[in-house]
């Protein structure tokens, strides 16, 4: 439909847009906006693989509604402000639903939501001061889903399509566990309803589906939203049942009662209307933990805050939070627009995906003389960060994702991960991009790199005199989860490096204070501040001063573990493989690099040095693992728990606490060993592992009536 090269070109023309003055007159503006949302609609609604984040599209959209408000002789029929969206996709039939549904009007932050609330108390005549209910929930990302139930039996279900009209997957909704099949509105008095929901694969199901499909070398899918929206559309209900989609159903659209009148006030309130179909078997967003009802504005926010923040440990991806003005009468009121409801918000999250050009590749190399290759980007916003350099990891990873210089490419920050490249966008290259060759030489010293088989990572070996791996060890030494050395930063330590006065290690505790306050742009302020971080830094635990020498897989929780085995870090030398196998998480690999790295006299000279230089090297007593007998009066003492599913009583920290306090330690995953299983609302792979494995499971209830609260 779109050649490559045009493609590109409204791919560039986007990002024209975007910017904050993109030099075009406001007719170019609306005939370039018309042609650019076109083709995002078409990627996003057709292709189902959009190459604009949300966030850029709505500012797209929103651009034009505004040219086209403050400029009413440029607003034409055929603008994509005038129709609801989306182009159907062929092969189903197509059923009118009986209420038409529009969008929801995004929001970013406290201030758009402040105007929505301002706009909807002028629309209904009330004073700036009073408060309005907003009842707010999660705003799932999977796929839309209209319901009709006619005589309490679900008679079709159907795709958001254009919005008035959907196509007809009835066979694959109720493929769905979730969905009641049947359901008790007659009870109500309702005798036709259409409803509203979200078709959703949950986060360990996407995992789960994905980990089989790799197994059979099936493509995996690319998120639980693409998961979810697939799998609705497939010709085979049976595998849509296999792959354990959900529901969540949050609307009432239309409810006709035996006298064939429509009346949604009937209900009250929405959270009341919500409430019912809970109480008809059907899957919605729990109260006060999923939903709440917000007594103000400021209310709505907060909770807004609070989701943005506890988003990544939610069992389903969503994008946002909506609001919806509680009181239905009030929603009448406010009406419609031709796009949305005047009477509910989207507030959009900080996108979590961007798209942006990659424009070179550099290598770095590692204090242990990894080579790694870290993308250049063109500057990206993403989770309200700016993002312009990303690791590439290694070669192999390069190639199976075939990222190409001059690519664009799909860039996510998930929670804290740290960003990543997703893939590039292979419909936009122009021809000029150019595959990476790796380098065979160390960029630092020029060294002949090397790699070891079965490693994905090439490396510079020359491991005593390469200038990049000697600075990487001084920085990581300072490190703040190192020596925690403030002051001593990447950019100091390569200074005092080039300057020659960072040789050994123990250089760091001989540093010639007064030469430093001499150097340029730093004085005696920062002069004093360092040799007070450096002199603070001498008194560290030493599991600090172990992981800070840098032995290749002695991380931050093995050093703790090595310093409670012995009363001084000197003292490692003398434990075999065997002893250090003993410990808990060492094995062979681990236990051959710290022998290894013991048995060489020079690192026990520099411990030596250090310690005369007044560096601890001794364990403190509070390195001591805290041991809790296991025949304590705790109720957990000596077991070990895992939290699955989504918890209502608690929050999984909350839940942890509670374990960690009743004396149990956390397991990471379910294995013979875990002691217990505590399964929350829609568990799912681990709770099956568990069943195989004989775990005891517990639900909330029995855990909280084990640990006395
Ligand atoms: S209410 C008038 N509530 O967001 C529209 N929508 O345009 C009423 N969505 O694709 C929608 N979670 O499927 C509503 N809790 C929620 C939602 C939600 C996700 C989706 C919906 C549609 C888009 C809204």
């Amino acid at each position: 439909m779109y050649s490559a090269e045009k493609q590109n070109e409204l791919y560039q023309l986007s990002k024209q847009l975007l910017a904050a003055n993109n030099g075009l007159d406001l007719a170019a503006q609306v005939t370039a906006l018309h042609e650019v949302i076109s083709y995002h609609e078409w990627r996003y609604y057709v292709l189902n693989e959009p190459v604009l984040s949300d966030f850029e599209f709505d500012g797209l959209f929103s651009l034009l509604k505004r040219i086209e408000r403050e400029n009413p002789a440029l607003l034409s029929p055929n603008s994509p402000t005038q129709r609801v969206s989306a182009d159907l996709i062929e092969n189903f039939n197509t059923v009118t639903h009986l209420s038409p549904m529009l969008s929801l009007e995004n929001s970013y932050n406290s201030e758009d939501l402040r105007e929505f609330d301002a706009r909807v108390k002028k629309l209904l005549n009330l004073p700036a001061e009073q408060d309005l209910s907003y009842c707010v929930e999660p705003k799932f990302d999977g796929g839309t889903i209209v319901l009709y139930y006619e005589n309490n039996l679900l008679q079709r279900a159907a795709t958001r399509g254009d919005g008035a009209k959907g196509e007809e997957i009835t066979p694959n909704a109720k493929a769905i566990k979730t969905l009641p099949l049947q359901a008790n509105f007659t009870q109500h008095t309702l005798q036709k309803v259409e409803l509203r929901g979200e078709v959703l694969m949950s986060k360990t199901e996407f995992e789960r589906n994905n980990l089989q499909k790799q197994k059979t070398g099936e493509a995996v899918f690319a998120n639980p939203r693409n998961a979810a929206t697939g799998s609705i559309r497939m010709k085979d209900a049976k595998e849509v049942s296999r792959r354990n989609l959900d529901v969540f159903v949050y609307q009432i659209a239309y409810a006709e009662d035996e006298n064939g009148v429509n009346d949604l006030a009937r209900f009250g309130t929405h959270e009341n209307s919500i409430q019912l179909l809970q109480n008809l078997g059907f899957k919605t967003p729990k109260l006060n933990t999923e939903r709440k009802v917000c007594d103000n504005i400021q209310a709505v926010i907060d909770y807004c805050n609070h989701w943005e923040e506890i988003r990544d440990s939610y069992e389903y991806e969503i994008d946002g939070m909506v609001i919806k003005l509680n009181d239905i009468a009030l929603q009448k009121r406010c009406g419609y627009t031709s796009h949305h409801p005047r009477w509910a918000a989207a507030y959009k999250f900080k996108p979590k995906q961007a798209s942006t050009k990659l424009l070179n590749i550099e290598f770095q190399v590692g204090r242990l003389g990894a080579i790694t290759p870290v993308a250049k980007l063109a500057p990206v916003e993403l989770a309200g960060v700016v993002i312009s350099s990303v690791s590439l990891h290694n070669e192999d990873l390069i190639k199976q994702k075939d990222i190409r210089i001059g690519d664009t490419v799909l860039v996510e920050r998930a929670g804290d991960v740290i960003p990543q490249i997703v893939k590039p966008i292979a419909d936009l290259r122009t021809g000029a991009e150019q595959i990476l060759v790796f380098p065979t030489h160390c960029p630092a010293c020029q060294s002949e790199l090397e790699r070891a088989e079965k490693e994905a990572v090439w490396r510079c070996t020359n491991t005593l005199a390469c200038p990049a791996q000697q600075l990487g060890k001084f920085i990581h030494f300072a490190s703040k989860d190192a020596m925690n050395i403030d002051g001593m930063g990447e950019s100091i330590c390569e200074r005092f490096y080039k300057l020659g006065w960072l040789n050994s290690l123990t250089d760091v505790y001989k540093l010639d204070f007064s030469s430093m306050q001499k150097l340029e742009g730093f004085g005696k302020r920062s002069a004093d501040k360092l040799k007070i971080a450096i002199e603070n830094s001498k008194q560290n635990p030493a599991y600090r001063l172990l992981y800070s020498l840098g032995i290749r897989f002695v991380g931050r929780s093995v050093s703790k573990t090595l310093v409670a085995a012995v009363p001084k870090l000197q003292d490692l030398a003398k434990l075999s493989a065997a002893d250090l196998m003993k410990l808990e998480d060492i094995g062979e690999k681990v236990s051959a690099q710290v022998v290894a790295a013991f048995a060489n006299p020079e690192l026990i000279a520099l411990l030596d040095e250090l310690e005369a230089l007044g560096v601890n090297t001794s364990r403190l007593d509070s390195e001591l693992p805290k041991v809790i007998a296991a025949d304590s009066n705790l109720p957990f003492a000596g077991k070990t728990v895992l939290f699955t599913g989504t918890l209502s009583k608690m929050t999984r920290d909350e839940a942890k606490i509670f374990a960690e306090e009743a004396g149990a330690k956390i397991a990471s995953s379910v294995s013979s060993k875990l002691s217990y299983l505590v399964v929350g609302e829609d568990a799912g792979s681990k709770l099956t592992k568990a069943q195989q494995l004989n775990i005891p499971i517990l639900s909330e209830t029995e855990f909280l009536a084990l640990i006395g609260k």
